[in-house]
């Protein structure tokens, strides 16, 4: 993998503290509906079964066990991600195969998947615009992306919800021993990540088409999905 602009390096390392620890703050700080909202993703690829999926962002590999447990693929997942402590939390849980990358340089060829899924990993990126244009670059004409990731809540549900993020949300990762800027971190990112619609436009201009999405509790999450023009 090549040099990391310093940005990325800062949430690699901070994603490679977590790691440890990141699946129980996941279901304790979701309060279970991570499951759900993987549980949906799951579904939305198995009615279309492709047969190459990339998972970005695969992080502790959640998301690509649900694909292989659902039957969502019918050749190959393959997960990627570019923090080594998180895929090694991934690989103990007898996932794989898994590959070292950073998404905003796929070390992939033009049209190598048929969907590409990114869960909780957009947000992330340093550069989206970037980065969608690099999940289009490895999609074949027709294939399909599927991003799901934190959004926003519909009223009167967002206040109390950006509340909870601000001031509830790191004390609980302090009692789980985890550091408490790396959730002040998930909450401030959450805040400033575009909403449904602009999400949306932006998928748009990375040159997807048949753009939509569901929100998943109340907004707090969405799944966005496109396709790539035939
Ligand atoms: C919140 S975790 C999500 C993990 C998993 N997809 C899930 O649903 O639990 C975000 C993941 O994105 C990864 N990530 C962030 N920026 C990345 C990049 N530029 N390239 C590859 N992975 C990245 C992090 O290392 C981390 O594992």
């Amino acid at each position: 993998m090549s040099a990391l602009p310093p940005e990325a390096v800062t949430i690699q390392s901070m994603f490679g503290r977590v790691a440890e620890r990141y699946d129980v703050l996941n279901l304790v700080l979701s309060g279970g509906n991570d499951l759900y909202w993987r549980w949906q993703l799951t579904r939305a690829v198995r009615a279309q079964r492709p047969a190459r999926v990339l998972d970005l962002a695969t992080g502790s590999g959640d998301v690509f066990r649900a694909l292989q447990r659902g039957k969502a693929y019918t050749h190959s997942c393959l997960g990627a991600d570019f923090c080594l402590p998180m895929l090694q939390v991934a690989q103990k849980k007898g996932i794989g195969p898994l590959c070292v990358a950073d998404g905003l340089r796929l070390p992939f060829g033009e049209q190598r998947f048929d969907a590409l899924t990114i869960a909780f990993g957009l947000r992330n990126l340093v550069d989206r615009a970037a980065g969608l244009r690099e999940m289009r670059r490895v999609l074949a004409p027709g294939g399909r992306v599927y991003i799901l990731e934190f959004s926003h809540p519909v009223w009167p549900v967002n206040r109390p919800y950006f509340w909870y993020l601000r001031h509830i949300l790191p004390t609980i990762a302090g009692w789980f021993g985890s550091e408490c800027a790396a959730y002040d971190y998930l909450g401030t990112s959450i805040e400033a990540f575009p909403q449904q619609e602009k999400l949306a436009e932006m998928m748009r201009e990375a040159g997807f088409e048949s753009v939509r999405y569901q929100n998943l509790t109340l907004g707090i999450a969405a799944l966005h999905m496109g396709q790539v023009p035939l």
